[in-house]
């Protein structure tokens, strides 16, 4: 296909200097975060988590960021799903952000931890109710018959629940990323782009390395 082959850019809307980066790296992720959601990014919070699978297979799949703060990256999801599976058995994980028009990634690894119940409670309770309906009725990561099927699921839970508040499904909840590193990626004019790595030091105090392009 000619239009991948010759597709070409130069990237030119903003830098990444050492001098202008935050200290901590959740502050300058909570900065290019808000940047996101300024320049009208859909999905501004959407990332790709990317799981290990037992055959040593990566799997990627998006996931929505819900808090991000010095305690880690905070996601929702189905603890029975194929993700799920995966990080009950390798809690590393990989994390990777994009936003297109900023010129801009991120990248993150570390380990995961499951939240506690109170914590998921409290997130499946502020879901809107068709999404707390969803998480009953969708067995995330198996095989459907037919579209036909997952209505029925839904409209089964839907009748179960008529006139009552929804709780959170037992296997339904959240997973707080405990990141140990960091890669900020500034998209710069000839290919120079600014890349700007956080990690622990020997103080356990974050240090930002520069890498080449
Ligand atoms: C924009 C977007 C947001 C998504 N957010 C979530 C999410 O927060 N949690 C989740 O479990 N799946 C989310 N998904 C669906 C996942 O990408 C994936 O299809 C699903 O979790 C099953 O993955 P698995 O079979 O690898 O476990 C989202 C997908 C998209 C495209």
């Amino acid at each position: 296909m000619e239009e991948l082959y010759n597709q070409r850019k130069d990237y030119t809307q903003n830098i990444l200097l050492e001098s202008d980066a935050k200290n901590h790296p959740i502050d300058q992720l909570n900065d290019w975060l808000m940047d996101a959601q300024k320049d009208g990014v859909h999905d501004f919070n959407a990332m790709t988590l990317s799981t290990i699978g037992t055959g040593g297979y990566p799997h990627s799949r998006i996931v929505l960021l819900r808090e991000a703060t010095r305690n880690g990256l905070v996601f929702y999801t189905n603890y029975n799903s194929d993700k799920g599976k995966e990080m009950e058995l390798n809690e590393k994980v990989g994390v990777n952000f994009f936003w297109n028009n900023l010129e801009r990634q991120v990248r993150v690894t570390g380990v995961v931890k499951r939240m506690g119940d109170v914590e998921s409670d409290a997130y499946f309770a502020s879901r809107p109710r068709e999404s707390q309906l969803g998480a009953w009725a969708s067995p995330q990561s198996k095989a459907l018959h037919s579209r036909e099927e997952l209505e029925k699921l839904f409209q089964e839970t839907t009748d179960r629940f008529e006139g009552q508040e929804v709780p959170r499904p037992p296997y339904w909840g959240g997973y707080r990323i405990i990141p140990h590193n960091f890669e900020f990626w500034q998209g710069r004019p000839s290919r120079l782009h600014d890349r700007l790595v956080y990690q622990v030091d020997a103080d356990f105090e974050w240090c930002k390395i520069r890498l080449a392009p």
